[in-house]
């Protein structure tokens, strides 16, 4: 089921116009997820100028005074290498902030989902990560969002935590993007062939978001749900569909054959990541009835229709 089912054919759900509020609205998933809310709901967005995660007077000043049903907060410090040399403001912005909003919103009476990652695993696991698997983050990034998780929760156990795994869609540029730049730009490319896990596609993403919040016509889901598109792949087996996708669409791919190499290798990495992170979804499709589609199918949609063909 895509997003637009979701937005559009809401049969036997609460259809009701809701007042959501996004925090983290310039981001990749922010600014989609505004853009397919606003469709149905009422929507307040704040991107980082408006409301500063690190700061707890621009999160009171910016949300004290508005009434809303749900917040999704999507907003984070996403750079992995950063936030390792930046710990106390990777903890402020994915932690602090967080728990704060969470305290704001549930003196409301507000839901809260708060979007995590597949970081707070270590990656030893040789299976798929499900919910009930222990955590144990080997970054400062996967620590400092674990740390968000457990705030949002401990504030209240209704609220939502979804974690999503390399995550693209429209707007700003991820993974695909960069390496289909560089096939076009070069013949000879390596990736990680010993580190897996799951892309999540944002424009699915928001429909299963939608589906465990706002359509539930018994309210919103709660606890921890692990969301991605289904097959799992190596990060070397990502990079040569997005560079064979992109040649299929008409891009001047360069590059055949993209050598694996092991993680271990690659020098630009400051931050340990976990070698194995592929999240198993079954629990979100007991409760929706929904099986997320191929990453392959979703990643050859946003190739089609997202990415431009260089002039
Ligand atoms: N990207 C991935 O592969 C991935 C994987 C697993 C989980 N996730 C999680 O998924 C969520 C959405 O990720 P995304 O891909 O949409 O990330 P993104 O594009 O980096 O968006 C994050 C947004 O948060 C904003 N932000 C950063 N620091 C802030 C601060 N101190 N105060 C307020 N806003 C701040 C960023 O502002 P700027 O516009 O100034 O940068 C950006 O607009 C995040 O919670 C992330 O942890 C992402």
């Amino acid at each position: 089921m895509s997003m637009n089912d979701h937005l559009e054919n809401n049969d036997g759900a609460d259809s009701a116009r809701k007042r959501i509020v996004v925090v983290g609205s310039d981001g990749r998933l922010g600014r989609s997820l505004v853009e397919a809310l606003e469709q149905r709901h009422s929507v307040t967005s704040f991107g980082r100028k408006a409301l500063e995660l690190s700061s707890p007077g621009s999160i009171t000043g910016a949300l004290d005074a508005l009434d809303y049903d749900h917040l999704f907060l999507t907003g984070a410090l996403t750079a992995v290498d950063y936030c390792e040399t930046h710990e106390t403001e990777a903890y402020e912005v994915n932690a602090g902030g967080p728990g704060r909003i969470a305290e704001i919103s549930a003196a409301k009476g507000a839901h809260m989902t708060y979007i995590s990652t597949d970081f707070v695993f270590d990656g030893l696991k040789h299976e798929s990560y499900d919910e009930t698997d222990d955590v144990n983050p080997i970054s400062v990034y996967g620590a400092s969002k674990l740390e968000g998780e457990r705030r949002v929760l401990a504030v209240s156990s209704g609220n939502l935590v979804a974690r999503v795994s390399w995550v693209f869609g429209p707007g700003r540029p991820a993974f695909p993007e960069w390496i289909i730049q560089q096939a076009c730009a070069k013949a000879e490319l390596t990736l990680p062939g010993n580190k897996s896990g799951c892309p999540t596609y944002t424009l699915d993403l928001i429909g299963w978001l939608v589906a465990l919040t706002l359509d539930r016509s018994n309210g919103p889901a709660s606890g921890v749900h692990h969301l991605c598109n289904s097959d799992s792949c190596t990060w070397r087996d990502w990079g040569q569909f997005c560079i064979d996708t992109a040649r299929d669409a008409g891009f001047p791919v360069l590059a055949k054959e993209i050598e694996g190499v092991p993680v271990e290798s690659v020098a630009a990495f400051v931050a340990k990541r976990p070698m194995n992170s592929v999240l198993d979804t079954g629990k979100f499709t007991r409760l929706t009835d929904i099986r997320p589609r191929s990453w392959r199918e979703a990643l050859r949609e946003h190739v089609m229709q997202n990415i431009l063909l260089p002039e």
